[in-house]
């Protein structure tokens, strides 16, 4: 693809009102990511001019995209003068004749769906689809086979609403047309703003070439509330998790499992219902149980839950975690920690058994400390250890034990106990049984 043949401008600085949430719509998340970030990330498989159009919470809208993305340009909308998706293509100045205008509220846009926009040839393409339910999309007026005019749901009349086709939101425009029609537009309409989707009958009216494109809600669903957002989740989970399992991933229950895009998987590996794999997780050859969540965090030849829970930065690598087992920061290489255990900053060796109910210690209240343990190391049930705390190989460590030397050495037991009283009759006395 020769991506110096065209531009594309995302329109992002919008409120999002219809979110009913402090946050920029565009950056509301499916799967994991800004939603503007799935559509930046389609559109750099297309073009190497991509620009960005902000204005509502300017500042956070591109730290974010920077943190993700390198040479995407930002250009700031007068919303207050011109306000409106018209408003947003004042500023703009793309490099290339061909001209992609993409919503930045399409989270499900792939670079494949946005093909026929490349192919077809015209002054203006429009994307259509027909809904069942078009509320909330531009209605798209069609007479003798061509497009009329683009009314939005708030100014249209009775017949126009009716209409099913639907104006999908993104477009291609050639750069002359831009260059023409935006400073033509006129905010004379219900919202007071300024209607890229003008742009149409203005140019229908010049007798220019306007090519319809059919497409699919699938990729060209627009999110302007919570409810869109969510039924925007469910159509991209489903696109990750089916690529997971086309790539031999097991998943039991596919429904139930939530996968966020940038989650990895290698070799042979089975989800189980119920579970949830967030950030740059990789899973290796690995089994996940039911319940289980994996933030960030990689986890190699391991079977890991049901109900467990590994925290960001968790390296676990032919290991055995069982259930309400919790892991943050650490690294365990070769190690069984079956129950009940919270193991946080902690490195752990080969062979070493975590008996169930270990707690490490490790954070005082202002800092965090790092809890080592070497290979072969048995650790009773009920341990405590307070972390800065190494134990070296061969350690036994006895039920019941806190653990606070700075280091356990090689070989040696460690136990730290009340001596075990026994009173009789206690309890006949205390309860004034007989
Ligand atoms: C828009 C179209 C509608 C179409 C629908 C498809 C217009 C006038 N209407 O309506 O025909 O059916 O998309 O999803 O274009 N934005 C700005 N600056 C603004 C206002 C919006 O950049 O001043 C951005 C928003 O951030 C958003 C996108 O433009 O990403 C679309 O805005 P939105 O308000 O969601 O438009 P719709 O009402 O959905
Ligand atoms: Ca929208």
């Amino acid at each position: 693809m020769d991506k110096n043949a065209t531009s594309i401008i995302i329109l992002a600085a919008g409120k999002g009102s219809r979110m009913k949430s402090p946050k920029a719509k565009v950056l509301h998340s499916v799967s994991g990511k800004p939603m503007l970030f799935h559509i930046i990330k389609a559109s750099q498989e297309i073009s190497n001019d991509i620009t960005v159009v902000i204005a509502h919470q300017k500042e956070e809208v591109q730290a974010q995209m920077e943190a993700y993305f390198q040479n995407i340009t930002f250009v700031v909308q007068d919303a207050e003068n011109f306000p409106g998706t018209g408003g947003a293509m004042k500023n703009v100045a793309p490099k290339n004749d061909k001209v992609l205008v993409l919503n930045g509220d399409m989270p499900l846009i792939t670079a494949h769906a946005l093909q026929g926009f490349l192919d077809t040839q015209a002054d203006v393409i429009m994307s259509i689809f027909d809904l069942e339910n078009p509320d909330g999309y531009g209605r798209v007026v069609i007479n003798e086979n061509q497009v009329q005019y683009i009314v939005e749901q708030k100014d249209a009349n009775e017949a126009e609403l009716k209409v099913t086709t639907v104006n999908a939101g993104i477009y291609a425009f050639s750069k002359d047309v831009i260059e023409k029609y935006i400073p033509l537009l006129s905010n004379d309409n219900a919202q007071e703003e300024y209607y890229l989707t003008d742009v149409v009958s203005m140019a229908r009216k010049d007798g220019l070439n306007i090519a319809p494109l059919l497409v699919n809600e699938e990729h060209f669903k627009g999110v302007n509330s919570k409810k869109d957002l969510s039924d925007s989740e469910v159509i991209m989970q489903n696109r990750i998790k089916t690529a997971h399992m086309n790539a031999g991933v097991i998943m039991q229950l596919p429904s139930t499992i939530y996968i966020e895009e940038g989650v990895e998987f290698e070799g042979e590996s089975i989800v189980e219902n119920g579970c949830r794999i967030t950030g740059n997780s990789r899973i290796i050859n690995s089994h996940i149980k039911s319940g289980s969540v994996v933030e960030d965090s990689i986890v190699k030849d391991s079977d890991v839950g049901p109900l467990a829970h590994l925290r960001p930065l968790s390296n676990i690598e032919g290991t055995h975690i069982g259930n309400f087992v919790e892991v943050k920061k650490s690294s365990l290489k070769g190690v069984k920690a079956g129950h009940l255990s919270y193991i946080g900053d902690a490195q752990i060796d080969e062979g070493t058994n975590i008996g169930a109910g270990t707690i490490t210690c490790n954070y005082d209240g202002v800092n965090k400390y790092k809890t080592i343990i070497g290979k072969n190391v048995f650790i009773g049930s009920d341990t405590q250890l307070v972390a800065p705390v190494t134990i070296e190989d061969d350690v036994m460590i006895a039920a019941g034990t806190t653990v606070t030397s700075g280091t356990v050495e090689k070989g040696s037991l460690v136990i730290s106990r009340v001596k075990l009283k026994s009173i009789k009759e206690f309890y006949y006395k205390f309860f004034k049984k007989s």
